[in-house]
């Protein structure tokens, strides 16, 4: 699976986005280090901090399937029609932390238009504290 097939599957995730209150749908689609996929999308909430992001879903998916680390990452997100590249939230990057090797997991992002950026987790979230510490 290419970057650029796993951007396309994060876009078709989108299509699954419950944001009635921000109105700005996003998707995300994961690799897992045995080649498994899953996607996941944001589910908000009328208790607005109930809400959910996409890559949380995807990475909870996975997580509860089994799975403990994933090497691969995309992200779709914006308004409607109008995607553009949508980073990964704070919480998301620390979760994407607990369950990969940061110098290994791309992140993808795209401007929609075919356009991918490609990020390790490190460059993301440099310095970072995970599961490694609690040993
Ligand atoms: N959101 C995500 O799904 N992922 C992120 O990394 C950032 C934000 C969602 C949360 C909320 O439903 C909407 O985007 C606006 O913040």
């Amino acid at each position: 699976m290419t970057e650029n097939e796993l951007f396309e599957l994060a876009m078709e995730a989108r299509w699954g986005a419950y944001a009635p209150y921000s109105s700005y749908q996003v998707g995300a689609a994961l690799i897992t280090e045995d080649g498994s996929l899953y996607t996941g999308c944001n589910i908000e909430n009328a208790s607005y901090g109930a809400a959910n992001c996409a890559e949380r879903t995807a990475i909870f998916k996975a997580v509860s399937e089994g799975h403990r680390k994933i090497v691969m990452i995309a992200i779709a997100g914006g308004s409607g029609e109008r995607t553009n590249y949508a980073y990964p939230c704070g919480i998301c990057r620390q979760v994407m932390r607990e369950f990969s090797d940061p110098e290994q997991l791309k992140v993808i992002v795209g401007d929609g238009r075919g356009e991918l950026k490609i990020h390790t987790l490190e460059e993301l979230l440099p310095e970072s504290f995970g599961p490694d510490f609690m040993e």
